[in-house]
């Protein structure tokens, strides 16, 4: 699925992500967890690309990824969602979803005076894939309201929406519970488990320890930009270094 050979990333003197190799298993959800500043982010901007790598290689299903431009890897399958929310405020639900998906021929004029029939079929795909995605998010009630009439949580799952939109192989989400409600958070453990049924693997940062051994099937920690632990869930608060990375040394 994801490999990750001997990656590292500095900035200046600060070596972020240091000599880390990890392989994402093929299935399910994979978490990232560590105190704050160990490298997480970096490590996730590195995998999309928004961060050249100082050393080490990433490959995505067998194919080396890394070196590659962002948008070239989010074609190849591999799509994130932002900290900042990218909804389109005076636009519907359904058309921020329409407005992400990738390949619209419509906005080509030769396909538009050529090929209408295509053009149509594709949009007809787009909307059909659309609602189907509303339905996941459980937001098909407010399919035809102004995105910026939604709660912060709601954006933020309408943003992951725009992300299953280009029908991702691996989803890289950087602490998608944070800032929303409860009651919110259920939802979106309910429609990750939906994703992972689908066959869709995900990967995601968490902070929320009850939540991570609910929801991921494997557990990645880093500390001080170094991978530290890997492995199933139950077996991350059992662990000495774990513990020791989340109470300070000196502790
Ligand atoms: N663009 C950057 N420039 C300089 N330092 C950075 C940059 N991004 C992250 N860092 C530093 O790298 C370390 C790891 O940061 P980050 O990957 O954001 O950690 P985490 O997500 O685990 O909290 C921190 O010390 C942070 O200050
Ligand atoms: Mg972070």
């Amino acid at each position: 699925m994801l490999r990750l050979d001997r990656i590292s990333k500095r900035f200046g003197a600060l070596v972020a992500v240091d000599d880390v190799s990890f392989c994402l298993a093929q299935k399910g959800i994979s978490g990232l967890i560590g105190p704050n500043g160990s490298g997480k982010t970096t490590l996730f901007h590195m995998i999309t690309g928004f961060y050249p790598l100082d050393r080490g290689s990433i490959h995505f299903q067998d194919e080396k990824i890394s070196g590659l431009a962002p948008h070239v890897i989010s074609r190849k399958g591999i799509v994130r969602t932002f900290q900042q929310t990218r909804v389109l405020p005076f636009l519907s639900v359904l058309d921020n979803l329409i407005a992400a998906a990738p390949n619209q021929m419509g906005e080509d004029l030769i396909p538009l005076f050529f090929r209408p029939s295509k053009v149509a079929a594709q949009e007809r795909k787009n909307m059909e894939k659309a609602v189907s995605v509303l339905e996941t998010l459980e937001l098909t009630r407010l399919t035809n309201s102004p995105a910026g009439d939604l709660s912060y949580g709601q954006q933020k799952l309408l943003e992951i929406g725009r992300v299953l939109m280009a029908e991702p192989r691996l989803i890289i989400l950087d602490e998608p519970t944070a800032g929303i409600n409860p009651s919110l958070i259920r939802r979106l453990v309910r429609i990750l488990e939906t994703l992972k049924d689908q066959g869709i693997k995900i990967f995601l940062i968490e902070h929320n320890m009850p939540l991570v051994s609910e929801l991921c099937d494997e557990v990645f920690v880093m500390d001080s930009g170094n991978l530290i632990f890997s492995g199933p869930p139950h077996e991350v608060q059992k662990n000495k270094k774990v513990i020791e990375a989340y109470l300070g040394r000196e502790a």
